[in-house]
């Protein structure tokens, strides 16, 4: 496929070269009627680009085929059958996973215990029985890992029937499960596994990263591309690949949680990051990983500071590290009933700085 092209992104800029007027929402229209003291702040250029009727840029995106498009050269770029894009982040995205794969399923879902709020939420909201996968917990450091092939193991022996299974990995702290061996597990009873890799949109693109969800067998997996990409806060972006998902199914549970008024910044800024992740990708996450090396080795160098690696991986850890995630841990002020306390901290970072 051709990845110079930037469907969605071209679109927008046609719709601003030829000056359109737009007689429908946004009621801004393209900037015309913002504050001025607004747009000194955030930029007219910004309500320009915000545009809902751009010539096949509708409500749904979908006349004209750009939104079409830009979704098979992302998932093009990356490998999966097929990519939706979907604005509300992964908060919403894996809500709509969860609902393809389990709702209306009395049997449950299997459920990593450190899922993130969106997945609790996503529980509450659609009924579906969370049947738990225990994550391990480092008592020392206070942080959990995710589960290992093992424990989601135990627990379809627990819940045989159970619809699918749910991790979250990597987890903030950049920590990575062993999607390959849960996969399979998940894979031996025919049924599919979701990843939330809300922090691993960076992934496909680095040899040296932690592998991606779709690399290894997941059949779905949820994207933040705000996290560890260029995205405008809530870009998501789900991936799906072979025959345990009904993509239609998917498709529905998206269309009926989303908006009906997707932003189309946050569409064509999906669109161009991936472009840009094709093109230049492998050479802007070289340069990511030898800040975070050195910042690692320097922050390392500070008394009373120590970088996480080593204490993060193996058999009762995780089985994975994404090395852009620098988690500190330091000695903290004695509380009054324990000698000493750590602390961890964390310094997300990103390719971009
Ligand atoms: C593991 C995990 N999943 C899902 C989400 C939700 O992502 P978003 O902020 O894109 O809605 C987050 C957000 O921090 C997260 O950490």
């Amino acid at each position: 496929m051709d990845h110079s092209r930037a469907p969605l992104l071209d679109a927008l800029g046609e719709y601003q070269r030829l000056d359109r007027y737009g007689f429908t929402p946004p009621g801004h229209r393209q900037s015309r009627g913002v504050d001025e003291r607004v747009a000194a702040i955030i930029g007219a250029d910004a309500f320009r680009a915000d545009v809902l009727a751009a010539p096949g840029i509708d409500d749904r995106l979908s006349r004209g085929g750009y939104l079409a498009r830009a979704e098979e050269l992302m998932a093009d770029a990356v490998g999966a059958d097929q990519t939706f894009f979907a604005t509300c982040g992964s908060s919403l995205s894996v809500k709509a996973a969860m609902m393809a794969v389990a709702g209306g399923n009395e049997n449950g879902l299997l459920v990593a215990r450190d899922s993130h709020k969106s997945i609790v939420a996503g529980l509450i909201f659609s009924g579906v029985l969370p049947r738990w996968i225990t994550p391990r917990w480092d008592a020392e450091r206070h942080l959990s890992h995710p589960p290992s092939p093992e424990q989601v193991r135990q627990a379809w022996e627990k819940y045989p029937e159970a619809a699918g299974a749910l991790i979250v990995s990597p987890s903030p702290y950049g920590t990575c499960a062993d999607i390959a061996g849960i996969a399979r597990v998940c894979h031996e009873r025919g049924k599919p596994l979701i990843v939330d890799e809300a922090w691993g949109a960076h992934l496909p693109f680095h040899p040296d990263l932690p592998t991606w969800a779709m690399d290894v067998g997941a059949d779905i997996c949820v994207v933040s591309v705000h996290k560890m990409g260029a995205g405008f806060e809530q870009s998501s972006v789900f991936h799906v690949q072979g025959d345990l998902v009904d993509p239609v199914r998917l498709r529905h549970c998206v269309d009926l949680l989303m908006t009906t008024s997707p932003n189309v910044l946050i569409y064509s800024a999906l669109d161009g990051w991936r472009r840009q992740m094709v093109e230049r990708g492998h050479d802007l996450l070289d340069a990511a990983l030898r800040t975070a090396r050195r910042t690692r080795t320097e922050l390392n160098g500070i008394p009373g500071i120590q970088v996480m690696e080593d204490e993060l991986l193996g058999a009762e850890a995780s089985h994975d590290l994404d090395r852009l995630q620098v988690l500190l841990m330091s000695p903290g002020p004695a509380p009054p009933d324990t000698t000493r306390r750590t602390g961890c901290a964390g310094t997300g970072s990103s390719i971009w700085g």
